[in-house]
């Protein structure tokens, strides 16, 4: 009951308040993955340009997996961790030889490609395949705290503690927009300092709002 109105009032507010990102607009499992190891370690307004030029550039995950190292590395500057183009590569080549060209869609598989951790598996699997799956990126994590814990100053939970409630937020059926509403929302509004509350969809489901009312009626904020 309270379910479905925490999970409703976020829907709408993403309706209402997404970002046009270009990895919202597709499904190709290629492009996905491109972006989100990009974002693994990367500011989105850093990757926005990049993206675009590596797509421009390596259009399919074939002309990927057959070009020059060198040249994939040139076109990674400026996101930093370059073995993360390296993997990325080895990743293309694999699912070329192994996997008949196609981006796995099985977050089991996945997991099995060079530099595709637990994140980035069920990011592709959410986002390209639309499968209803959990996964924590520092966004994810954050808001699901907060949301389902409560302070910032109580114990950090484990990966498995929230993923357990991570679980239990997501609408069947609509894993893709569950999953990049909780980011947006850790991203614009629930962000790691000074969140902004006052306009959080979620204010009156989340236990750190309610642990930062003090009983003499001063507001603490302990996020
Ligand atoms: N960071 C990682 N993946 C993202 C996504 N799909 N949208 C916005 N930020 C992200």
């Amino acid at each position: 009951l309270m379910l479905a109105a925490l999970r409703s009032a976020l829907l709408e507010w993403f309706a209402g308040n997404a970002r046009d990102l270009p990895w919202r607009r597709t499904r190709d499992p290629y492009a996905i993955m491109v972006a989100e190891i990009m974002l693994q370690q990367t500011q989105v307004d850093r990757v926005i340009p990049k993206y675009h030029a590596f797509l421009a550039t390596f259009p399919t995950l074939k002309a990927l997996a057959s070009a020059p190292t060198a040249e994939v590395i040139r076109l990674w500057a400026g996101l930093g961790y370059n073995r993360r183009a390296v993997n990325l590569q080895r990743a293309a080549q694999i699912i070329v030889e192994q996997y008949g060209g196609k981006v796995p869609d099985s977050v089991a598989v996945l997991r099995t490609l060079p530099g595709i951790g637990p994140y980035t598996a069920g990011a592709i699997a959410c986002f390209a395949f639309e499968q209803d799956v959990v996964f924590l990126d520092t966004n994810i994590r954050r808001v699901v705290r907060r949301l389902c814990v409560g302070s910032d100053l109580l114990p950090t939970p484990s990966d498995a503690v929230l993923l357990v409630h991570a679980e239990t937020l997501l609408p069947v059926g609509q894993g893709w927009m569950w999953n990049q509403a909780i980011m947006e929302l850790g991203a614009l509004i629930c962000t790691t300092s000074n969140p902004a509350c006052w306009r959080c969809p979620l204010r009156q489901y989340c236990r750190a709002y309610a642990d930062a009312i003090v009983a003499d009626g001063d507001l603490v904020n302990t996020m």
